[in-house]
């Protein structure tokens, strides 16, 4: 049974605590902020509710501890996830003070959505134990992990967190190339700018954009993924498509100022009360909690 430790609460470290201990480890936590700790055992505890919701398996589930500094948490932990923002500077800082709490044989694995390993990996005292664990949100519902090795990780490291995934009784896939957004995020990146081109444009309102990919792309993807539904389409369809189409679809390589415009007067979406659409205090749990229980409905359809 491995000792981990989560280090960073925010949104997406508590989810991971909560899954990681619902499957049997013994689970330390971290975040320098005491506002995060003090959350903590509540929103596992929701975390929990969904799992249990879900029909995880609940093994020998110990309490998740929350330690008051990093060191205390990484003290003789087998495996380390670090979710703390996805800033480089950041990450590098928390990577040197997990490096000096762990034994060299202490598998450190990072929440990156799309930093490379080897920057995070370089100048670390055991870089070959170093390796992505993609999680997506809400990390205690979405099933699948993307596990993605630097140029200086070992090919035992990328096997054993493999195996740790499929024994959390979760889906690991494997990214070959270190590549920057890794896979998930190169495509979901890849669709929202389409996304928000075609509402900048007013092509589509955004009402409009989020029924018809939900109910269109969306709901098809989740049952027959893309490279099978090129063959369902027909190739031939797809390169007659392509080969007009692909040319008028948005390459813009900078932030649409449809986003940044909004950014720039801090709409920053459901955390700040509104970015595209607006939320009152009262609907913003609502809807995580709706939310939360049709992802639980569809996970389980599409598992049975
Ligand atoms: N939010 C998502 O949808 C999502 C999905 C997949 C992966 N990720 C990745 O997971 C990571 C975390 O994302 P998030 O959305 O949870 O971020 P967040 O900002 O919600 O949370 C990060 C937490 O880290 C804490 N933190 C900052 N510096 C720290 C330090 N030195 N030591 C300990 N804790 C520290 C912060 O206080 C904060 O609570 C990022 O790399 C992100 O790209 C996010």
């Amino acid at each position: 049974m491995t000792k981990a430790a989560v280090i960073g609460l925010g949104t997406m470290g508590p989810g991971i605590c909560a899954t990681l201990a619902r499957a049997g480890m013994t689970v330390t936590a971290y975040d320098v902020s005491a506002d995060q700790r003090a959350k903590m055992p509540e929103l596992a505890k929701q975390a929990d509710g969904v799992l249990a919701a879900l029909g995880v398996a609940e093994r020998t589930k110990a309490p998740i501890t929350v330690a008051d500094s990093l060191a205390a948490a990484c003290a003789g932990a087998g495996l380390v996830i670090e979710t703390v923002p996805e800033k480089l500077d950041i990450k590098q800082a928390v990577f040197k003070e997990i490096d000096a709490a762990v034994a060299t044989t202490c598998i450190i694995a990072s929440n990156t959505s799309g930093i490379p390993i080897t920057k995070l990996q370089d100048g670390n005292l055991a870089p070959g134990r170093v390796v992505g664990m993609h999680w997506s949100n809400p990390a205690h519902v979405i099933p699948m992990i993307e596990v993605i090795a630097g140029n200086q990780t070992d090919k035992a490291t990328v096997t054993w967190m493999v195996d740790t995934i499929k024994g959390l009784g979760l889906l690991p896939v494997v990214v070959e190339k270190d590549v920057p957004g890794f896979v998930e995020n190169r495509v979901l990146y890849a669709i929202m700018r389409e996304c928000v081109d075609l509402v900048e444009k007013g092509v589509i309102s955004a009402e409009g954009m989020d029924a018809c990919v939900s109910w269109g792309i969306g709901y098809k993807l989740s049952v027959i993924g893309p490279m099978a539904l090129l063959d369902m389409a027909g190739l031939d369809i797809y390169q007659a498509v392509g080969s007009y189409l692909n040319k008028d679809l948005c390459n813009r390589a900078d932030v649409a100022s449809y986003v940044t415009g909004r950014t720039g007067q801090n709409k920053l979406g459901m955390k700040t009360g509104g970015g595209i659409y607006s939320y009152t205090p009262e609907q913003i749990p609502q809807l995580r909690a709706s939310r939360a229980k049709k992802l639980v409905a569809v996970r389980k359809a599409l598992e049975s």
